[in-house]
């Protein structure tokens, strides 16, 4: 630990309460926070993992209500777990809850320890800090790239990361210190709140800061902190189909197999349907998945293609489309399309 590291540790039982005591005034009322349960822990915290609050928030209300526990959800269609999923990404999350809920709900008491939630398939260190302090006071501290962000700033950590694990590790056994003993479930949510709210990635509002006092980077100083180096992302460009027949488009359900988008529904690829695009595309879209950015060239076949269905190939009418679990992306185009009239 640096000379800085050590100081706020000695500090922190006061670093603690500024904290809580600006959590109070200061929290967002979010579903989660204001009914909270392990089992809606469970689910707004694998729904936040890479998804921003306000996306969430919708999808929290509508799944909770559908399923309001773990056993309502072990027992749900597959089909229907990831339809109610579809536009939040990173399906795996949706597969992953399922398959939690149809193991918890089989026992008699919920563990109450990260140690113990880090069993379960999928649940990393991230969530199971979340759950166990959120939902039982274990005293372990949760480090996202908020939590990162507040630390190394706390610390005035200059060093650069090769990623952001890299930082996770690093600001971890700091972090495990200034955790509160007796509060551990606020003192994160705090945290993690200071970071989204105030200690912002480009624009922290320092002078409205509770930990300003305890801050070794202030300022326009703060913005540089943490350095984590971004592996250079790929780019790929992809051409797909927008076809249309009978007021239907045409789209490809990934198989079950699949491994990113098992049973997610897509435009088809211009390759699979023998396409061969020729004119510039009708409309181009961009989307990171990790690190790779896809260029979407999305083409509208001039005269009727030949389809024969197989392979998951399906023709699905427009009104059907905010039922089916169709990647979140092409949903959006698409609603995009039927309101510039192309669709129609
Ligand atoms: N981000 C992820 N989980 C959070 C929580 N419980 N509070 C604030 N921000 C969060």
């Amino acid at each position: 630990m640096t000379s800085a590291e050590q100081l706020l540790t000695t500090r922190a039982p006061k670093l603690r309460k500024a904290l809580l005591s600006w959590y109070q005034k200061h929290q967002r009322d979010l579903p989660w926070r204001t009914a909270a349960s392990p089992y809606r822990t469970v689910v707004s915290e694998l729904m936040l993992q890479q998804t921003q609050v306000a996306t969430v928030l919708p999808y929290f209300n509508r799944w909770v209500q559908r399923w309001p526990n773990f056993s309502a959800l072990a027992q749900a269609d597959a089909d229907e777990v990831l339809a109610a999923w579809a536009g939040l990404g990173y399906y795996r999350r949706a597969r992953l809850l399922h398959a939690l809920a149809k193991e918890v709900s089989l026992l008699k008491v919920l563990p109450s320890t990260a140690q113990a939630w880090l069993q379960f398939t999928g649940v990393g260190p991230y969530t199971a800090a979340a759950i166990a302090s959120i939902s039982f006071k274990d005293p372990v501290a949760v480090v996202d790239g908020n939590v990162v962000r507040v630390l190394s700033r706390l610390a005035g950590l200059k060093t650069s990361f090769v990623s952001g694990a890299h930082a996770v590790k690093r600001v971890t056994p700091l972090a495990n210190v200034l955790v509160d003993p007796r509060e551990p479930g606020n003192y994160n949510q705090a945290i993690m709140e200071l970071g989204s709210q105030v200690c912002r990635k480009a624009a922290p509002a320092c002078t409205a800061c509770p930990l300003k006092t305890f801050c070794a980077s202030k300022g326009t100083q703060a913005i540089g902190i943490p350095k984590i180096l971004r592996a250079k992302g790929r780019r790929e460009i992809v051409h797909r189909v927008l076809a249309l027949r009978d007021g239907k488009v045409l789209l490809r359900r990934h198989p079950k197999y699949a491994r990113r988008l098992a049973g997610i529904a897509e435009l088809p690829l211009a390759e699979s349907l023998k396409f061969k695009p020729s004119l510039p595309a009708y409309a181009v879209r961009r989307r990171t998945v990790v690190q790779t950015t896809y260029e979407e060239h999305i083409h509208v076949p001039a005269s009727q293609l030949k389809v024969v269905l197989s392979d998951g190939l399906i023709w699905v009418s427009l009104a059907e489309l905010p039922f089916m679990a169709i990647s979140g992306p092409h949903l959006r185009w698409l609603g995009e399309f039927v309101r510039r009239g192309k669709l129609v």
